[in-house]
């Protein structure tokens, strides 16, 4: 597959959400298992929403023996401040998913914790436990997945948000305009320290806010997505004909992987 570089992202547009998320699986295992190659062990950010529900999916079933789970480490993104088994959670979704059918040790799961009375509270322990998972100040995971809303938000980074500006905490507990309101989410400095970002984008809902990022115009406080350039990494966009519906030639890849 052709290593977009990090100025300028690869942008792979498929027919629907399955052709999207088989190729992005493909490209996440060849980052994973390059990453346990290299390092012994890979570092994934998992996104919540619906969207990435088709590549869980697919790890889960047709990719499983592809992955190597035991060197594989999941963290989480955002999440929402509802129990873990509450149906909005975003690791119930994974869970639901893809965890619960995989050969991965339970060691290797980091869900954000979502018990603390103050989801402040919690926030630092998620921040704390990065900070001891990773040498340095940023952590440095191989691939960071992230969705696209239509109203432009990216994991809980909403539009105008402070949260968009801080750049001394990893993860940060935040008060969202969307159900449930209280949500944790890591920061733009930690997505800018990935080694890779991949957006998974489905539907015609999200061709607007998609347009916006990839073509503007926009700008990081009205459309987060736009502060996504990595220091040290790429940034591919996985993106079905749907939300690709006003993207013309110039921006989509020639050759889809
Ligand atoms: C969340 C997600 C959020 C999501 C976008 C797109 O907690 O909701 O992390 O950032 O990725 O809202 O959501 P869909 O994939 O459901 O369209």
């Amino acid at each position: 597959m052709p290593t977009p570089s990090p100025t300028k992202p690869g942008v792979y547009v498929y027919p629907d959400i399955d052709g999207m998320s088989r190729a992005a699986a493909r490209a996440l295992i060849d980052r994973a298992r390059e990453a346990v190659e290299a390092e012994g062990r890979c570092a994934l950010v998992l996104s919540g929403g619906n969207t990435p529900r088709a590549l869980y999916r697919l790890l889960a079933t047709e990719f499983a023996r592809r992955m190597p789970w035991g060197q594989v480490d999941l963290f989480w993104g955002d999440e929402r401040y509802v129990p873990a088994d509450d149906s909005r959670s975003n690791f119930h979704m994974a869970k639901e998913t893809l965890l619960d059918h995989i050969p991965i040790p339970p060691a290797n799961i980091h869900p954000m914790p979502t018990t603390h009375p103050d989801p402040e509270d919690a926030a630092r322990a998620y921040d704390a436990l990065l900070g001891q998972r990773f040498p340095g100040p940023w952590p440095r995971f191989d691939v960071v997945l992230l969705g696209l809303a239509a109203d432009g938000h990216i994991a809980s980074l909403f539009p105008a948000s402070p949260a968009l500006q801080v750049t001394n905490r990893r993860v940060m507990a935040v008060q969202v305009p969307a159900e449930p309101p209280r949500r944790l989410t890591i920061t733009l400095p930690v997505i800018n320290h990935a080694a890779a970002v991949f957006f998974l984008v489905a539907g015609k809902g999200k061709a607007g806010s998609l347009h916006r990022a990839l073509v503007g115009p926009c700008d990081p406080v009205t459309c987060p997505a736009v502060g996504v350039r990595p220091e040290a990494g790429d940034v591919v966009w996985w993106v079905d004909e749907g939300a690709a519906t006003f993207l013309g030639p110039a921006v989509r890849a020639t050759s889809p992987p």
